[in-house]
């Protein structure tokens, strides 16, 4: 039976292997057999300038990877030939393929389905098709199939955060054709923030003067409350967004603006302080997370954003206008006396109902220039805009509420859209502001929320990824955040072929050599090794979410090669090491990142461990001497004593020689983990008379941001069985405390 299923794996494996790697995935697609090889002879054949367009591109990529000059035609040639035909039975973005050994098959109705058609037929290729110079070689061939293809969603977004720094322009241009590439249709640009005012307005020239330059950034998480002393700047003008337009419009994207209301804003107010309900003097915000001075809903506000909107309306000729909406904090209003008394004036109930007349006052403005409002979820509360169509970014239940009220919805929930999350251990990505978003769940989004019912599934217009920009200070980091998960993203908002993970996991090694072809710094996360210890017997397991690939690895802290040995079974570990492993793919090629797992071995390691006053975790006994130490921005792996003191009895079976003893504090104020005010160490060999062999009173125990830091301490060649170590709380106030300890070794 195991037999069985084996050989049925490794057929489906070939299977897959064989079919072609299109993403997203073709409606319906049936492989033939044989193939059709282009060559310098082969010839297009167009009737349409839209037509021609296309053929070009195929033309350019042709010349530019094999040299080949080939010719687009009006007549039609008996052989060896790629035919783009009208078909008007399909619809817009649709289009099929029809591969035969002597022809090639493009139908379609529109640009848009003929410029799909061929970022398929571009997929059919080997991934060396997107080099951008001479690859000999490279076979210019693809087989013969019939493809027939059309989207779910007419909405397929992806959101790029330039609030919070600055992208140049040639890399949205680059990010562009990536995004065409999966398909996806719209790129919602959200131009204006706290941080930094990003496009040209040529009514208010302070905006871009003052509003797009700020003093620093935060380094490291904000968490740490440090600036990095660096100012940051940049501003698109009106002809450069212009040109990016028309760029994106060749490509089939709509680039859809944001402006912020009326949170989110205090770059424009920075500039212009009159906007604000309170008085400045302000300033660009230098760190992230959520800002308490808003705009004021006052006339003159109100003719500041048309003046704004109206030179934003003519630069974008997208048919929707995202005005922001979330996060508006209403202390501001709350405290003001013009807001109190607009909301008596107005008969409004509260701040909510200010927030909504706010909206409503943009959306009848936008609505009156043939502009349609894109707005968060917060512009659901305090009531909905008549015309508004609401981003659902807090989870699925704004998309259901804002749908059974027959409102439009693009679901941008962030539990499973939002591309500033990790994709992987924390330990091993660069840093994010948070949460997790592997791969897999991007994937298994039903962009439809549950209890929706049949009748207001059609208000669901298309599905929309976030790249938040707070931790993505650089295009490099932007893909590697983006990519592949939009791969994923585009599988949700196009295909329509039932949903299989599986299928689309194998997928990845291919589209992943396109990406490298196209120079896209994507993330290989999807390819990372997993280390699992077994507690018993001191082994450790390595995995990657590909059984079919070889591990390979290296026990002496060097890169791993297509050389090294390779992992076959739980390796045991009985010294100090440092354990690096790599996936490699049947080729022998390196598929993923050296992941390494430093490791501590001690005369502590895995010893008996117990606990005077209960630690927070049930497996502290455990994570003390796993020889593992805790991660910065992860509380998993460190052991917390809250409000009592810890005092730690180690049993080192027998009596050791014990030089130095070196223990972990994770210190982090915004959860109350302050350092001990003193750690004592004391030695015995009856596990009842201790004596002190060293210890450090009076640590200044408040001063410590979010850091690990580590104290060693001599035990002086002294011989010892049993160990105390005992650390304080500090008790300088009444306030909760924590201790969070880790990884104590013994040399
Ligand atoms: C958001 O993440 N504040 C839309």
């Amino acid at each position: 039976m195991r037999t069985l299923i084996t050989l049925f794996f490794l057929i489906s494996i070939a299977y897959a292997q064989k079919m072609p790697a299109i993403i997203p995935q073709p409606k319906n697609l049936s492989l033939g057999k044989g193939q059709f090889e282009f060559n310098n002879e082969t010839q297009f054949f167009c009737k349409t300038e839209d037509q021609q367009i296309v053929a070009a591109l195929l033309k350019e990529q042709l010349r530019a990877v094999k040299l080949f000059n080939n010719k687009i035609v009006s007549q039609k040639p008996k052989v060896n030939f790629v035919q783009f035909s009208e078909d008007k039975s399909l619809k817009a973005e649709a289009y099929t393929i029809s591969v035969g050994i002597s022809e090639v098959i493009i139908k379609a109705s529109s640009a848009s389905g003929y410029f799909y058609a061929y970022q398929t037929l571009m997929q059919l290729f080997s991934p060396e098709i997107y080099s951008s110079s001479y690859v000999s070689s490279f076979k210019a061939t693809i087989p013969v199939l019939k493809i027939e293809d059309e989207p779910r969603f007419t909405y397929r977004g992806f959101m790029l955060d330039v609030g919070r720094y600055y992208m140049p322009i040639s890399y949205i241009k680059k990010l562009i054709n990536a995004l065409a590439m999966h398909k996806i249709n719209v790129l919602h640009w959200h131009l204006t923030e706290d941080q930094g005012w990003r496009i040209e307005i040529k009514k208010y020239p302070l905006l871009t003067e003052i509003g797009s330059i700020r003093k620093e950034s935060p380094e490291g998480h904000y968490r740490d409350k440090k600036g990095n002393g660096q100012p940051h700047s940049g501003f698109y003008t009106q002809v450069e967004i212009k040109d990016l337009v028309a760029y994106a419009q060749k490509r089939h994207i709509t680039i859809i603006p944001e402006i912020e209301m009326p949170g989110h804003a205090l770059a424009a107010i920075a500039a212009y302080p009159s906007l604000a309900c309170t008085d400045g003097p302000f300033e660009v915000r230098t760190r992230w997370s959520i800002e308490n001075t808003v705009l004021c809903p006052e006339e003159e506000t109100f003719r500041f954003l048309e003046d704004v909107l109206t030179e934003v309306i003519d630069l974008f000729p997208s048919q929707y206008i995202h005005i922001g909406g979330d996060e508006c904090p209403k202390d501001n209003w709350k405290a003001s006396a013009f807001c109190q008394e607009l909301i008596k004036k107005e008969k409004l109930k509260d701040e909510h109902e200010l927030q909504s007349y706010f909206i409503k006052r943009i959306d009848k403005f936008l609505t009156s220039k043939g502009k349609k409002i894109l707005g968060w979820d917060e512009i659901l509360e305090g009531g909905l805009s008549e015309n508004a169509t609401v981003m659902t970014w807090r989870g699925m239940k704004g998309g259901l509420d804002a749908a059974m009220q027959k409102h439009d919805v693009i679901m941008s929930t962030r539990t499973h859209l939002y591309f500033d999350y990790y994709q992987g251990d924390i330990q091993n990505e660069p840093l994010a502001i948070g949460g997790q978003l592997p791969l897999e769940k991007v994937y298994s989004l039903d962009p439809f929320p549950e209890g929706l019912k049949p009748e207001f599934t059609k208000y669901i217009k298309g599905v929309q990824a976030q790249l938040w920009s707070e931790y993505v200070s650089t295009p490099e980091k932007a893909d590697y955040m983006a990519f592949p998960r939009v791969a994923a993203l585009a599988e949700v908002a196009w295909s329509l072929s039932p949903k299989n993970y599986e299928k689309f996991r194998l997928k990845m090694p291919i589209q992943t050599e396109r990406y490298a072809q196209l120079g896209i710094n994507y993330a290989k996360t999807a390819f990372d090794i997993k280390f699992d210890y077994n507690p018993t017997d001191l082994s450790l397991k390595l995995s990657s979410a590909y059984p079919e690939f070889k591990i390979k690895y290296s026990l002496d802290g060097s890169e791993p090669t297509n050389k090294s040995a390779v992992y076959e079974k739980p390796l045991l570990l009985s010294s100090a090491n440092l354990l690096k492993a790599k996936l490699f793919s049947n080729n022998n090629e390196p598929l993923g990142r050296a992941l390494a797992q430093p490791y501590n071995y001690s005369k502590t390691f895995r010893k008996k461990v117990s606990l005077k006053n209960p630690a927070e975790v049930s497996t502290a006994n455990i994570l003390l001497t796993d020889g593992l130490l805790g991660a910065k921005y992860d509380n998993k792996g460190w052991v917390a004593f809250k409000d009592v003191d810890a005092e730690i009895d180690l049993d080192l079976d027998v009596k050791y020689v014990c030089n130095a003893l070196k223990i972990n504090f994770l210190t982090e104020p915004a959860q109350s983990a302050f350092l001990p005010s003193s750690i004592s160490i004391s030695g015995s060999n009856d596990g009842v008379n201790f004596e002190e062999v060293q210890a450090l009173n009076n640590i200044d125990s408040n001063n410590a941001g979010l850091e690990i830091n580590k104290f060693s301490f001599s035990l002086k060649n002294k011989s010892y069985r049993y160990i105390k170590v005992l650390a304080k709380q500090t008790r300088l106030d009444s306030k909760t405390k924590k201790l969070l300890i880790d990884d104590i070794i013994i040399d």
